[in-house]
């Protein structure tokens, strides 16, 4: 792919980890491809080589549209990557986690087009792009799939266990078109999602701080490159080393 300037199309831009991320790879010659409800932040990289769709991806029906945008942009250009970032998680009003007996199964359903049926779409919709690239896919699925969390609620923290179980059965599926997909894992990044309250936790990581969102755009644009060509199906944890215990 050298000297080919390769694009990414990223979730859930206009703060953030995808904010960092959109960022991180136009700094290093990609083009962005970027969508979320709100337009990009000013300091977000405003040039020819960064392109946001503005969409709510809890309107699943509106997502081919985003697709389409997408190819439109493209201009029969190849697409490399695919990071799946956008997600949601509600909280009740004073912050407190929304456990498995509470909200309405709206929200229960709200959150799962977000965090686990927008990424089935756009990983399906963009397979055979990535296959004339034979390009990656990286999910962001959380620590809070894996154990339950303080502030997490049990719809966010399911929806990114079905995240996880997603990027193995993709990488199974997508492994004989050249694709490759992994997962970033993060801990307790600093980052509007993180609820009040989320300090009293730093003591028990053993880095003894938050992660920034350009440690975890680091480890995403990593698994996209040349440098990641033989890990598929892996879940990297960016958690300042909370699984030691
Ligand atoms: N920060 C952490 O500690 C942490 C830990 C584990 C996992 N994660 C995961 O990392 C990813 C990024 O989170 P973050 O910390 O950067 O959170 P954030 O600052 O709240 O950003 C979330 C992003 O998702 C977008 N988004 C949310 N709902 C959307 C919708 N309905 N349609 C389109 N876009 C939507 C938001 O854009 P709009 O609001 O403009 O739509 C925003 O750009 C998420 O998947 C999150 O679950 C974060």
């Amino acid at each position: 792919m050298d000297g080919e300037r390769r694009t990414v199309f990223i979730t859930g831009a206009s703060r953030g980890i995808g904010h960092a991320t959109a960022t991180y790879f136009v700094r290093r010659g990609w083009r962005a491809i970027t969508c979320s409800r709100e337009p990009v932040p000013p300091q977000c990289p405003r040039n020819e080589r960064h392109a946001h769709i503005t969409i709510d991806l809890a309107d699943t029906e509106r997502l081919p549209e985003a697709v389409a945008r997408l190819e439109a942009l493209l201009d029969g250009q190849p697409l490399h990557a695919l990071v799946n970032n956008a997600g949601y998680s509600p909280k009740h009003p004073d912050g407190s986690r929304i456990g498995c007996l509470d909200g309405e199964m709206t929200l229960w359903e709200r959150v799962f087009r977000i965090n686990f049926f927008a990424p089935v779409y756009f990983s399906r919709a963009c397979a055979p792009l990535l296959a004339k690239s034979r390009g990656a896919i990286v999910n962001i699925t959380s620590i809070a799939g894996h154990r339950v969390h303080p502030f997490a609620g049990s719809a966010y923290s399911t929806s990114k266990a079905a995240l996880t179980a997603l990027t193995r059965e993709l990488a199974a599926d997508l492994a004989h078109l050249g694709i490759r997909v992994n997962a970033v894992c993060p801990g307790e990044i600093n980052t509007a999602i993180l609820s009040p309250g989320t300090e009293a936790l730093v003591e028990r990581i053993p880095l003894r701080r938050l992660g920034s969102p350009e440690e975890v755009a680091s480890v995403i644009f990593y698994l996209c490159g040349e440098e990641a060509s033989y890990i598929t199906g892996a879940e990297i944890p960016v958690n300042g080393g909370q699984d030691v215990y």
